[in-house]
């Protein structure tokens, strides 16, 4: 197992922020992985940081400690049952990778998640979702290495506490658990979700004669492409906030002030805002000062034109949290894990 040490960053996050980490190392399997954290960190003395695609970090300043990035491979079918595949997935695996091969098998519930970076290990992290689909409603269970007990522990559905952008792994878990791989429940007979978005208008302009798991993906793909950008040309890391969830009732009275305002049910009582839309109508979208940005086609996204530095993207962050307030009163959160 080869060790960096003042090792940069830069192609590790794809807000392509050039920081360095204090030590690096790759892990391909778990006995690397215990050995690097019994015999290299000092449990309690070390910063430890898991990193898989680095698509969900903002880093905003050197790590003083130790980066181990997960590169734990293999796809495998466990078993079957009358109407599921259970597929188990290495925690290094490309997400989207991932996605194509249930494509290929036809194993049906994934294609909506279709060209979300990052790797598999991330997925239950914050509950990744798109088009309608999020990873709870494919999970089977995952198995994580226990960093403060030394030793494995499996989770199942009702272990993870998955919410919108949001896992157990976030909150009691958080920092607890490296992710070494985990099981999907994909579906013999698919259960097509074309109601969200732009996805049936797009389906139509792709002339789709009958509707299969690969035109849902193809789909996906092509709003996704027409709107965000690729972290290859510009550096971003998606969605940069969640969407605010207000009650309804705060809803109607904003709408009654903001007749545009775009809202959606998020369970009894409750609406789910546009973020993008609070951003626009603050007057950032496609704002930029130096290499900063906010994206033109999507305000919700912050962008590094070339050589932003993290503080940079944070303080244009704060700027945008500190207008929604005062414009509307609703307080944003960030989706993005602020290093
Ligand atoms: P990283 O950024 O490397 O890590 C994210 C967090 O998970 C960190 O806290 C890290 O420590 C932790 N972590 C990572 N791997 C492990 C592991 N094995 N064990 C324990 N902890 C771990 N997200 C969505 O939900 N929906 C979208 O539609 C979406 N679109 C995006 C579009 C673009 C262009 C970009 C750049 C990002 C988008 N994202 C989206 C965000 C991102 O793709 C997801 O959050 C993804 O799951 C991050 O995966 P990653 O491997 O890059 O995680
Ligand atoms: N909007 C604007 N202006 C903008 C952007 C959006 O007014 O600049 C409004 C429009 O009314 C639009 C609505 O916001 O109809 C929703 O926009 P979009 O469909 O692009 O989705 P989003 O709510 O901005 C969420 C997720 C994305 C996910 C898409 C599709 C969050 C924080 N973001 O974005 O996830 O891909 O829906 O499901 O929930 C991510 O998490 O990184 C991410 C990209």
């Amino acid at each position: 197992m080869q060790i960096h040490h003042h090792f940069s960053l830069r192609s590790y996050n794809s807000f392509g922020i050039d920081v360095e980490a204090r030590s690096f190392a790759d892990f391909h399997t778990t006995e690397d992985l215990t050995e690097l954290v019994t015999e290299q960190l000092h449990p309690g003395k070390d910063q430890l940081l898991i990193l898989g695609g680095g698509s969900n970090m903002l880093f905003t300043k050197n790590f003083d400690g130790w980066v181990l990035h997960n590169r734990i491979k293999g796809i495998e079918l466990l078993r079957e049952d009358e109407n599921h595949f259970y597929v188990k997935a290495g925690a290094g695996e490309n997400w989207h990778g991932f996605v194509q091969y249930c494509i290929a098998h036809n194993y049906a519930g994934a294609e909506n998640l279709s060209l979300i970076p990052g790797k598999v290990g991330a997925s239950p992290i914050q509950n990744i979702g798109a088009y309608g689909v999020e990873i709870r409603d494919i999970f089977q269970e995952l198995e994580a290495f226990d960093l403060f007990e030394k030793r494995g522990r499996t989770f199942q559905l009702a272990d993870c506490d998955f919410g919108y952008r949001d896992s157990v792994f976030k909150k009691s878990a958080k920092s607890r658990y490296v992710i070494l791989n985990v099981t999907y429940r994909l579906n013999k007979k698919p259960d097509f979700h074309t109601g969200y978005g732009a996805i049936v208008q797009e389906l139509e302009r792709m002339c789709v004669q009958e509707l299969s798991i690969r035109a849902v993906s193809e789909a996906v793909m092509h709003i996704r492409s027409s709107k965000l950008p690729d972290p290859k040309q510009t550096g971003n890391a998606g969605s940069f906030f969640k969407n605010p969830v207000i009650s309804t009732s705060q809803y109607t009275a904003l709408s009654n002030q903001y007749p545009g305002i775009s809202g959606y049910a998020a369970g009894e009582g409750f609406t789910k805002l546009a973020a993008g839309w609070l951003i626009e109508q603050c007057g950032w979208k496609g704002y930029r000062k130096g290499d900063a940005g906010c994206y033109p086609e999507q305000a919700l996204v912050l962008v590094n034109y070339g050589k932003a530095s993290g503080k940079e993207i944070l303080d244009l962050s704060r700027s945008i949290i500190d207008s929604v307030q005062e414009k509307f009163g609703i307080q944003l959160e960030r989706e993005v894990n602020i290093v």
